[in-house]
């Protein structure tokens, strides 16, 4: 079933850890990658809405704030299965795993659908029908650490390496997914020509009720009050840590071991500084403020 997701029979997979695999000059896990082809043929719904993201950026906060707001606030709806079975992963592959083809088809309108791909891998469909999209966007410094922690979990990735090297890679855009950097940019570009709300990781942890209301306005949805104070309520970062159909814990040891790194792992914005040195963070900035000159928006790094 659907709602099992992964929790199916780990011990049929292939060996995990497999080196990332290029497509369009993207590095993607491998699985995913394997699936780029079939996935060009995805036909979107007018009524789907696609949560974007690069990774760690709080796509699941999203998925689970969204999933509120669709279920109109109702709390056994959404515990009606875990996060990744009710928001369908659209480039989502792994063996003995339904993949998130085969979820979406079983999923009725209106679709949420997550997606971390850039614009180059993302299937026109989505683009051609105009397909409302939510992107988060969430600080480099913060982003980084939390994939390197995530990479140590989620053996779909390969092995991270020490955190030095992981960095350079992360800054040359040769991690799963590519460029921060890019993905950033181009989907805010797409701002121009695509109906995009963008949002930041750092405005949902400074003001989650404001970006909720901002969410709403953009799909022309209201709500009541207090509905929408008991969403904030119920997709804190500490509801959710606790919460089993929201916090990954449903995946079998083998694929994700939260005993390494929890998924909900800090939830915080300035961790970074638990982890860069000094040294580091002078040559991220460095690095940074040459690959981001024309930005037009900025990133809060702390707050
Ligand atoms: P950290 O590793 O910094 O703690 P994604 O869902 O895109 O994979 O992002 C995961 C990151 O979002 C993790 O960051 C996770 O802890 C954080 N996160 C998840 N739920 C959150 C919430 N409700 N509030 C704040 N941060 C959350």
């Amino acid at each position: 079933s659907t709602s099992s997701g992964m929790a199916q029979n780990p011990s049929n997979m292939e060996p995990l850890r497999k080196p990332l695999v290029p497509v369009k000059g993207i590095p993607l896990i491998k699985y995913f990658a394997e699936t780029m082809e079939q996935l060009q043929n995805f036909t979107a719904w007018p009524d789907d809405v696609l949560i974007s993201t690069y990774p760690k950026s709080g796509t699941t906060w999203m998925s689970e704030i969204m999933d509120m707001i669709y279920q109109g606030g109702k709390l056994d709806k959404c515990g009606r299965a875990p996060v990744y079975a009710r928001i369908p992963f659209l480039e989502f592959s792994c063996p003995g795993v339904p993949p998130g083809l085969e979820t979406l088809k079983e999923t009725p309108a209106p679709r949420i659908i997550k997606t971390h791909l850039p614009l180059s891998l993302l299937p026109q469909s989505l683009l051609d029908q105009k397909i409302k999209v939510i992107y988060v966007a969430r600080n480099a410094k913060d982003v980084v650490v939390s994939y390197y922690n995530f990479y140590k979990m989620a053996k779909l990735h390969p092995d991270p390496g020490t955190w030095e090297s992981f960095l350079e890679n992360f800054m040359d855009g040769k991690v799963s997914y590519g460029s921060w950097y890019q993905h950033v940019k181009e989907w805010w570009e797409l701002r121009r020509t695509h109906p995009v709300l963008y949002l930041f990781y750092e405005d949902m942890k400074e003001n989650p009720k404001r970006e909720i209301k901002k969410i709403l306005e953009f799909l022309g949805r209201s709500l009541p009050e207090e509905t929408v104070d008991l969403i904030v309520h119920h997709t804190s970062f500490k509801k959710m840590k606790e919460n089993p159909m929201a916090n990954y814990t449903t995946i079998p040891t083998e694929v994700m071991d939260h005993t390494i790194s929890p998924f909900m792992r800090k939830g915080t914005i300035g961790d970074w500084k638990n982890t860069f040195t000094v040294a580091q963070s002078e040559h991220f900035d460095a690095h940074y403020a040459k690959i981001m000159t024309g930005c037009d928006f900025t990133f809060r790094c702390q707050i």
